[in-house]
């Protein structure tokens, strides 16, 4: 079949919009008609070639939700209908690391433009086109592996729900499962942008008392407020060490988050950090960025991210949002079609939003 997908040709080059050539599935594939896909900071680092894992050309997007198409042979996971999320660290699903739950570490399944099989599926004439994170988002359909594939209800608005499939998950994640936060949790999160303003909104759930979000523009402080900040730090024009130590009594925070990916902010995660505490580095720090850091053994640092446990916990993320207990709805700055997705990267660089989801179909 042919279908428009969002094309990246060269690293730093605009995003093409083609019409590309899908084959039918194969055994194990699924055909996925996108409805929602977010547009997220590590879509941002293929476009700068800061992902070593990814060639170009490669359709972008990981963070999408849709309706099943058609499936291969073999699929038993999912039928045509069923409403999906799309998860991003499939993993082999047959080695030890996959087993034991966490197909972040399979060795057998890293990040690629190709599926499960090693081959890629779209193409343009001859040509071979990636897909990121077995995904490739920013298109009107999706042809995954079936392990991608993560039924949800189907109450649930798909244009919506995409955020869960990276930036939400992502929180929850570096929140309740990397840094296990505590009720009365002293924390600060330094970025807020999508994925950001969702590790704020679960360090609210998490019952933390103080939430300190540090970011370079107003407009996403604000947001930060919403989703459960108690005190907004301008670093623009604050110095965010002076800050964190006003507000912790000279102490520093129990835990820090950096959702940003620089060395420098992930030095001044570390350094507000009270002894005994714990830094969570979310943010994917781009190859050969290098992070000094003071020799002592009294603060942890970790990495972020939902790690292995996307398909656990998604459908129970989709049920937070349809309780009213998540928020997306206020993380969704603006909806474009497929031919927006330039602009969408430019509004994210320019800090005017905080998610844009691409609608593929309008
Ligand atoms: N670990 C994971 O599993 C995982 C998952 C998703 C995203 N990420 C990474 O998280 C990072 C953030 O992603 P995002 O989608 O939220 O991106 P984003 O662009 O929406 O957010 C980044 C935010 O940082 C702010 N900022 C920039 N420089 C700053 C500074 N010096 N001080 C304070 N704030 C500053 C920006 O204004 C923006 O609000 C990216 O590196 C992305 O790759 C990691
Ligand atoms: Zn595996
Ligand atoms: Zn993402």
């Amino acid at each position: 079949m042919q279908m428009r997908a969002a094309v990246l040709w060269e690293p730093h080059s605009p995003l093409r919009i083609e019409s590309v050539t899908l084959p039918d599935p194969g055994p194990r594939d699924v055909l996925v008609r996108i409805v929602g896909s977010g547009v997220c900071g590590s879509d941002v680092h293929v476009l700068h070639g800061q992902l070593p894992f990814y060639d170009c050309p490669i359709v972008p997007g990981h963070e999408a939700a849709g309706v099943v198409e058609a499936i291969g042979s073999e699929v038993t996971a999912v039928a045509t209908g069923d409403h999906v999320i799309l998860g991003w660290i499939p993993g082999c699903g047959s080695c030890q690391s996959c087993w034991d739950g966490h197909p972040e570490r399979c060795p057998n399944l890293g990040f690629s433009g190709a599926l499960y099989d090693g081959r890629t599926r779209i193409r343009v004439g001859d040509e071979a086109i990636g897909s990121m994170a077995h995904i490739g988002g920013f298109a009107e359909y999706a042809l995954v592996g079936e392990r991608t594939c993560i039924k949800i209800r189907e109450d649930a608005p798909l244009e919506r729900v995409c955020l869960i499939g990276c930036g939400v998950a992502t929180g929850y994640g570096s929140v309740f499962l990397r840094a296990g936060v505590q009720p009365g949790a002293t924390a600060l999160v330094i970025g807020c942008g999508g994925v950001g303003l969702n590790v704020i909104q679960f360090l609210d759930l998490a019952a933390a008392t103080t939430i300190i979000a540090v970011d370079v523009h107003p407009a996403k402080l604000e947001l930060a407020r919403t989703m459960g900040a108690t005190h907004v730090v301008d670093a623009s024009s604050v110095d965010v060490a002076d800050a964190v130590r006003e507000l912790t009594a000279g102490v520093g925070v129990d835990h820090a988050f950096e959702v940003i990916s620089t060395a420098a902010t992930i030095r001044q995660a570390y350094e507000v950090t009270r002894p005994g505490g714990q830094v969570t580095v979310v943010g994917v720090a781009p190859p050969g960025e290098e992070v000094s850091l003071p020799a002592t053994l009294r603060k942890t640092v970790t990495g972020g991210g939902p790690a292995g446990t996307q398909w656990g916990v998604t459908p129970m993320l989709v049920d937070l949002y349809m309780a009213g207990k998540v928020k997306l709805d206020e993380l969704v700055s603006r909806e474009r079609p497929l031919d927006g997705v330039n602009d969408a990267f430019a509004d994210l660089a320019a800090g005017r939003v905080a998610r844009t989801v691409l609608l593929p179909h309008t």
